[in-house]
């Protein structure tokens, strides 16, 4: 372990692809250890020290970025096999776990390299889109005051509402692949939260119709992967299974109303 002894170099092995239609291959980078370095400021140190291991000249390495406060998910990657945020994982924290100053970085593989680390995440913004994940007001008028909701019904929706699209619930899972249909764990909770809410339960009905085509609730195989996973905590079997039930309901009503 090298817990008091910190290294005076990191190896960063990095995963790289140079556009959506070619293919992938590996670098390998040296940087000096620094305490308290995170993976956004090593890619930054590696962008502007663009020789590899081996003293090649190369292109700097791409990565996508925002907040760097793990709030907008655009950082996430496969860090030592795990789908994390790089502007959230901490080197020091990884030495300690790993005791290896070998550190991978991937680009997710459940989304289209744009290039190197970089991720096209828009199936996940489409999926949102699919699920109606919003809420529908006229923001033309005054509308008075919202609707009132119990402590219980807030803290519930708070949770889910810290959904940041990251993608790690969908890397994680089995059954969504980056080519299939399964709207996957992120987009079934979202639908939740805003089924959820009083106002936005007004689109319910067009949701779950949404969540019963095919890649829908149906395809999940439980495999509970998706709630280990996410950085945010979110209930997501327990969103799944909820809308689960409400759907069973769903079709009852419109087996009987037609509607
Ligand atoms: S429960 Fe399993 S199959 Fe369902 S969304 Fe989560 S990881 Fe995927
Ligand atoms: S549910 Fe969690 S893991 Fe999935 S996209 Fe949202 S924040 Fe990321
Ligand atoms: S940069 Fe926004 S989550 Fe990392």
């Amino acid at each position: 372990m090298i817990k008091s002894n910190k290294p005076k170099t990191l190896t960063f092995k990095i995963k790289r692809q140079d556009d959506p239609k070619s293919e992938p291959y590996w670098q390998a980078f040296d940087m000096p250890y620094r305490p308290s370095l995170n993976i956004i400021s090593c890619l930054q140190y590696i962008a502007g020290h663009a020789t590899t291991t081996g003293g090649k000249d190369v292109a700097p390495v791409v990565w996508e970025c925002s907040c760097l406060e793990e709030v907008c998910g655009s950082c996430t990657m496969v860090i030592n096999g795990r789908a994390r945020q790089s502007c959230s994982a901490l080197v020091d924290e990884i030495l300690d776990e790993t005791g290896d100053t070998i550190i991978t970085l991937e680009p997710m593989s459940k989304f289209p390299v744009v290039r190197d680390l970089w991720v096209d995440r828009s199936r996940m913004f489409e999926n949102l889109k699919k699920v109606k994940g919003w809420v529908p007001i006229d923001g033309t008028h005054k509308l008075g005051e919202g609707p009132q909701e119990s402590p219980e019904q807030q803290d519930m929706r708070y949770a889910l509402s810290r959904c940041m699209t990251c993608g790690c619930c969908l890397e994680a899972c089995p059954q969504f692949t980056i080519d299939n249909e399964f709207i996957g764990a992120q987009a079934i909770s979202q639908a939740r939260y805003f089924n959820e809410h009083e106002t936005g339960a007004t689109l319910k009905d067009e949701r779950l119709d949404a969540l019963s085509e095919v890649g829908g609730v149906s395809d999940c195989g439980n495999a509970q992967n998706c709630v280990k996973v996410c950085p945010k905590d979110i209930p997501l079997t327990e969103s799944i299974a909820a809308t689960g039930r409400q759907l069973t309901v769903h079709h009852i009503k419109k087996f009987f109303t037609g509607k």
